[in-house]
């Protein structure tokens, strides 16, 4: 088996069993992934230097060897405060209105993959096979083919790939788009990123386009699919037995004081429809005045890329809304939202869910969303809760279930998602369960090591 090189802007190994964080999607897909592969995950420390040096810090942590770089003050501000999560990030998710395009920021982010590129060059043996991540680092594939790697190299998109009528709206797009070419895989989360990708290459590079989504272009042939990301299932499972998962749901539970609970898990970012969804739940409760005091909805929401000016408008936002529904609705004994800006360990979110009778995940645009999945993972088969997603997650494509999966929301309709809770939360039993085995056999069954073998398999193909 050859040697699997993963690179990925950000490498945070999950603290194995245990340790809060907020690691987002990918770190928690590809740490377990690592964990069962010899290989190297290469990547920025997160930590800044006063000059580049490109000095390895390599690490063993928890079975997986880590490689990781220092950047710069100011490659921190132009790549990944700026290109990636003020430029791409935005752009990606339909936030055309949010994205800022500077040519500093475009300088910065191939400065970076160049950097990327030379510090990792020399550690890949020719036989082993590259993986490199999401929208940090779109060029490194063709920045490792001008250094002469000619390894098969792949490239999986954690995040939507726009449709081509709002990729237009970035200046030299198409010198980005062509540079994925170098790439012997391209994997999206969804059916719709591999669409848009092919409309694209063909209609703006005019290249060929073949049924199963070869795409060639000058002279190179590039393969394109879907390979939806999946939960680490059996080690989620696991730490659902420990007295940390237990507690953690006994605590919501009797907190609660047996109330039904609606449950929120997201990073504080403006693509998970925050705002949208605190108005819904504010709706659910005018219209359904009676049904406040037996209701708690605790939203979890970890603060993510604060250096960046939407991310500070959004938590203020939050804050403003979530003290306007309380206000308006507490009483001394009972408030009806809880919001809270702090991380958990995997074991306390399973139990956190776990208590929780409605799963709100109800993103603006979301690669996949792992939540929902989660949430689903760690019901009880006995008396399980009921997920309410929006049609505009990546994980929609696999939970809708023609209408026997999910409750499905359009997450602008602020009429719909405070439907869907009450349908949730007087959903009878029998239902329930026919709804969450459903959905459960798909989470347990598309969990991340499929989607690893999957990738790894056509990327070796
Ligand atoms: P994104 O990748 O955009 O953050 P996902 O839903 O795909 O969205 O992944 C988020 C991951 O981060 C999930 O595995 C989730 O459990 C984890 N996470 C989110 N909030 C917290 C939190 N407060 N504490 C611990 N982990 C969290
Ligand atoms: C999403 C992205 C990841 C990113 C994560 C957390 O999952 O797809 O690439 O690592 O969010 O964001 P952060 O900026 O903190 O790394």
């Amino acid at each position: 088996m050859s040697r699997l090189i993963v690179v990925s802007n950000r490498v945070s190994v999950p603290k194995a069993r245990g340790a809060a964080g907020s690691q987002g999607g990918l770190a928690v897909a590809l740490g377990s992934a690592l964990r069962e592969r010899r290989g190297i995950w290469f990547g920025w420390s997160g930590k800044e230097t006063q000059t580049f040096s490109g000095h390895l810090d390599m690490q063993k942590n928890h079975g997986v060897t880590t490689a990781t770089i220092d950047l710069e003050p100011q490659d921190v501000d132009e790549y990944y405060n700026g290109y990636a999560n003020r430029t791409l990030w935005p752009l990606f998710h339909y936030r055309i209105d949010l994205a800022e395009y500077e040519s500093g920021f475009g300088k910065g982010y191939e400065r970076v993959n160049q950097r990327f590129a030379d510090s990792l060059g020399p550690l890949i043996d020719p036989e082993d096979t590259v993986w490199v991540h999401d929208y940090h680092l779109i060029p490194l594939g063709e920045r490792l083919r001008t250094r002469g790697n000619k390894n098969r190299i792949g490239f999986f998109l954690h995040i939507p790939w726009p449709p081509r009528n709002l990729l237009v709206a970035l200046p030299f797009h198409e010198r980005l788009v062509r540079t994925m070419l170098a790439y012997d895989l391209i994997g999206f989360q969804d059916e719709e990123s591999v669409d848009s990708f092919l409309g694209y290459c063909r209609k703006e590079l005019q290249a060929e386009v073949s049924e199963d989504g070869t795409v060639t272009f000058d002279g190179r042939s590039v393969k394109v699919a879907a390979f939806p990301i999946g939960l680490d299932y059996d080690e989620f499972l696991e730490g659902g037995q420990t007295g940390d998962a237990r507690q953690a749901e006994q605590r919501m539970r009797s907190s609660s004081r047996y109330r039904k609970v609606i449950i929120g898990v997201d990073r504080l970012d403006y693509s998970k429809g925050l705002p949208e969804r605190f108005d819904a739940l504010g709706r659910f409760f005018d219209t359904y005045p009676e049904r406040v005091k037996e209701t708690l909805y605790v939203q979890v929401a970890p603060p993510s890329r604060q250096d960046v000016a939407s991310y500070q408008k959004i938590r203020n936002t939050l804050e403003q809304k979530a003290g306007q529904i309380n206000g308006e609705r507490s009483e001394v004994d009972m408030v009806p939202i809880r919001y809270v800006n702090r991380g958990y360990s995997r074991q306390e979110l399973f139990g956190i869910y776990r208590s929780a009778h409605v799963g709100l995940v109800t993103p603006l645009r979301d690669g996949m969303n792992l939540v929902a999945k989660e949430y689903i993972a760690a019901q009880d088969p006995e008396d399980p809760g009921v997920l309410v997603l929006s049609r505009f997650a990546g994980a929609a494509e696999q939970l809708e279930l023609d209408g026997e999966g999910a409750l499905m929301i359009n997450p602008y309709s602020m009429e719909e998602t405070s439907e869907a809770i009450r349908t949730a939360i007087d959903m009878p039993l029998e239902e329930r369960k026919a709804r969450w085995e459903k959905l459960n056999e798909v989470v347990k069954t598309a969990n991340v090591e499929r989607w690893r073998e999957n990738f790894v398999e056509a990327l070796g193909a």
